[in-house]
């Protein structure tokens, strides 16, 4: 399949009613959002939505996040809505932000991998909400890499992996916050967080004083245990390199790569002159976002480095760090070292 490459920062209207064109007639087009880049299908159409798996070489019970561009499309998606539900998108849409919610009847079986239950998010990156709006069909969209691959944060990192396998790359600018929504499920007893993302647990717990935060967040899953969301069972974002993610202060860490031989880091701003093994730095241990917005990028990045072990140090847990931590200790298949 040739996938056609969409320039949206010179020829922006073009771009955008061609990737509606495309998803109109059942087509898959990868779209830049707020986060990571999307793979977008019509939410209504079983084959297109059959059609992302396949791309993505995606688990089918790992069901995606259908995405609107009004409140009035909730409606259409979802079920039994709970007051709850409109106060949290008063307070974080659009954004980062994807609540679970009883499913509707029209969205396709397929998008929820066999769940009664729906995730909904309205993004607040311009594209891919005027996409949704001149198509007039919601877009169910999974990040667009390779399953198991870092997220894509560029339009190049969509083309690295899914070159020939999809329809569209609609080609935008970097993505500004770097690591998918924060996902709450508002469908159980209490509002529980799934995934954390650039929404903090500090800003949900203002409109939702009960969250719980799911235990899959910072842990690995035992065997049997079933996994409140699917995404969070699988091997994920992991970088060909040997990763290992590591705890402790900038002085531990710096002694610690440089005692190893043959290895990268991976390691903050503060500390990037003072070691002396390959390395990328992802940004300053003060600010959680800036880690966040490259996290996706350097675990890319780190396997044109050939080495066998990379070792990055791990964020502090605070804020958006809760996230940058969730996504680094899978990509390290969870081998943590605390110095
Ligand atoms: O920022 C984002 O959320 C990006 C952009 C493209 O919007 N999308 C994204 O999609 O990260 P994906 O498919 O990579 O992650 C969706 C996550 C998975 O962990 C999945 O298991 C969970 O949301 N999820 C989706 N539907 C669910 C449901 N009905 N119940 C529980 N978890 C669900
Ligand atoms: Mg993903």
């Amino acid at each position: 399949m040739k996938t056609l490459k969409l320039d949206a920062v010179d020829n922006y209207d073009f771009a955008v009613k061609t990737a509606s064109e495309i998803l109109k007639n059942g087509g898959i087009v990868a779209v830049p959002t707020e986060t990571v880049y999307g793979l977008a299908a019509s939410a209504y159409s079983d084959d297109a939505i059959k059609a992302v798996f396949t791309a993505k070489g995606r688990p089918q019970d790992n069901p995606l996040i259908v995405h609107i561009s009004s409140l009035d499309m909730l409606r259409d998606i979802a079920r039994d809505i709970p007051d709850v539900a409109y106060e949290c998108a008063k307070a974080f849409w659009p954004g980062p932000f994807t609540m679970v919610l009883p499913k509707g009847e029209k969205i396709a079986k397929s998008v929820s991998g066999g769940l009664e239950t729906v995730a909904v998010r309205f993004p607040s990156e311009k594209t891919i909400c005027d996409i949704i709006s001149t198509s007039g069909i919601p877009l169910a969209a999974p990040s667009a890499n390779t399953s198991g691959r870092p997220s894509p944060t560029t339009a190049e990192h969509v083309i690295d992996d899914l070159k020939g396998k999809i329809d569209a790359v609609v080609m935008g600018k970097d993505c500004t916050v770097g690591v998918e929504s924060t996902v709450v499920s508002l469908v159980g007893e209490k509002p529980r967080l799934l995934r954390p993302g650039a929404v903090t647990v500090e800003q949900l717990r203002k409109v939702l004083p009960e969250l719980v935060i799911d235990d899959a967040v910072l842990e690995q899953l035992k065997d049997g245990e079933t996994a409140a969301s699917p995404g969070m069972k699988y091997k994920h974002y992991a970088p060909k390199t040997d990763a290992f993610l590591v705890e402790g202060c900038s002085n531990s860490f710096v002694n610690f790569v440089n005692s190893k031989d043959g290895c990268a880091a991976i390691c903050f701003s503060e500390e990037y002159y003072s070691i002396n093994v390959p390395k990328i730095c992802y940004g300053s241990k003060r600010d959680e976002s800036s880690l966040a917005q490259k996290v996706f990028s350097v675990l890319r990045d780190i396997d044109s480095f050939d080495v066998k072990e990379v070792y990055i140090h791990a964020p502090s847990k605070d804020g958006v760090g809760l996230a940058v931590y969730n996504r680094l200790i899978r990509a390290c298949g969870f081998k943590v070292i605390r110095l």
